[in-house]
C-alpha cells in the first residue's frame, strides 16, 4: 500500500515536473504525499511502542536474573550468572572459544550477535536500555592462555543512546586484580569498522579487528580476534597481559547497584 503509494507519487512528481501549468496532477501529488507522510507518521509511532515494549521485557528480565540462577529462569533471551561474586549477573559479552566472529559492524554491535549459551554480544541498546533505568555495576572476569584467572569490578557503569554513540559516560571506581584497563576509555563512543567515532584518525576498527569504546586505540580490547597474539587484535587487558596476550576467557555482566 505504502510502496504503491510512493510509486503514484513518484510518477505524479515526474509528470508534473515535465508538463507546465497541469494543476490537477499536482492536487493529486500533494494528495498522495500526505497520505504516505501519514502512513509513516503511524509507522513510527507504532515502532517507539513496540520498542518501549521490548526495554520494558529487558528491564523485568535483568531485575528477574537477581531471584533466579541460569539453570531456573527459564527464558533464553537475557543470560543471567551466578559466581564468586554473587548471584543476578547480566551477562552482556562472552569469548571462550573463538567460535562466533566479532568483527562486524555497527548494526550487529546496535542489536547483538552470537549465541547466548556460547559467544555473544547481547547489544548496545540493550546495554544502554539496562543501564539508563537503575545504576548498574560491571564485572569483568577474565582469563589467560595459562588458565590464570583474574577480575575487574567496576560499582557503575553506563552507556549513553544510539545518538550518543553509545558513549561510556558513566564508570566509577574499580577494584579487583586485573587493574583498570578501562579508564582509558571513559567518555568515549563506540566505534566499529563501519562507524570510526574514536578520536584517532586512524581508523581503530580496521587497524585492531574488533569493536569497541575506542581512544587511540585500546587498554582493553574483550571484542578482539580469538587466539590472536599480533599487538592489539586480539582480546585484551592491557593491565592483565599486555597488548600481545590473546585471552583465553573473557566476560562483561552487570547488575543492579545495592543487589
Ligand atoms: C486525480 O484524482 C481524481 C480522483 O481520484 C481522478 O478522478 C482524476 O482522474 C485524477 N487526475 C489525474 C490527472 O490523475
Ligand atoms: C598466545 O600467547 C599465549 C601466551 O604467551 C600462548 O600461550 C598462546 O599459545 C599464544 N597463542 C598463539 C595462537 O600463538
Amino acid at each position: 500500500m505504502l510502496a504503491r503509494s510512493i510509486c503514484v507519487a513518484i510518477a505524479l512528481i515526474i509528470c508534473t515536473s515535465h508538463c507546465h501549468g497541469c494543476h490537477i496532477y499536482d492536487i493529486n501529488a500533494t494528495k498522495a504525499l500526505i497520505e504516505i507522510k501519514s502512513q509513516l507518521a503511524e509507522i513510527r509511532l507504532e515502532e517507539a511502542k513496540q520498542e518501549e515494549q521490548l526495554a520494558e521485557i529487558f528491564r523485568r528480565l535483568n531485575r528477574n536474573c537477581l531471584n533466579s540462577s541460569p539453570a531456573t529462569n527459564g527464558i533464553s533471551t537475557i543470560p543471567c550468572e551466578k559466581n564468586e561474586h554473587g548471584a543476578g549477573w547480566t551477562v552482556i559479552l562472552r569469548r571462550q572459544d573463538g567460535s562466533v566472529n566479532f568483527y562486524r559492524n555497527w548494526n550487529d554491535y546496535k542489536n547483538g550477535f552470537g549465541n547466548l549459551d556460547g559467544e555473544f554480544f547481547l547489544g548496545l541498546d540493550k546495554i544502554h536500555t539496562l543501564t539508563a533505568e537503575q545504576s548498574q555495576q560491571l564485572l569483568v572476569l577474565l582469563e589467560d592462555a595459562n588458565g590464570v584467572k583474574s577480575y575487574e569490578k567496576y560499582d557503575r557503569f553506563a552507556i549513553g543512546n544510539e545518538q550518543q554513540s553509545y558513549e561510556l559516560h558513566t564508570l566509577g571506581r574499580a577494584a579487583g586484580s586485573a587493574g583498570d584497563s578501562l579508564r582509558k576509555h571513559f567518555g568515549l563512543k563506540f566505534s566499529t569498522y563501519d562507524r570510526p567515532n574514536g578520536v584517532d584518525p586512524r581508523n581503530c576498527a580496521i587497524l585492531y579487528t574488533g569493536a569497541w569504546w575506542y581512544e587511540k586505540c585500546h587498554d582493553s580490547h574483550l571484542t578482539g580476534k580469538y587466539g590472536d597474539n599480533t599487538s592489539g587484535k586480539g582480546i585484551n587487558w592491557y593491565t592483565f597481559r599486555g597488548h600481545t596476550h590473546s585471552l583465553k576467557f573473557a566476560a562483561m555482566m552487570i547488575r543492579p547497584v545495592n543487589k
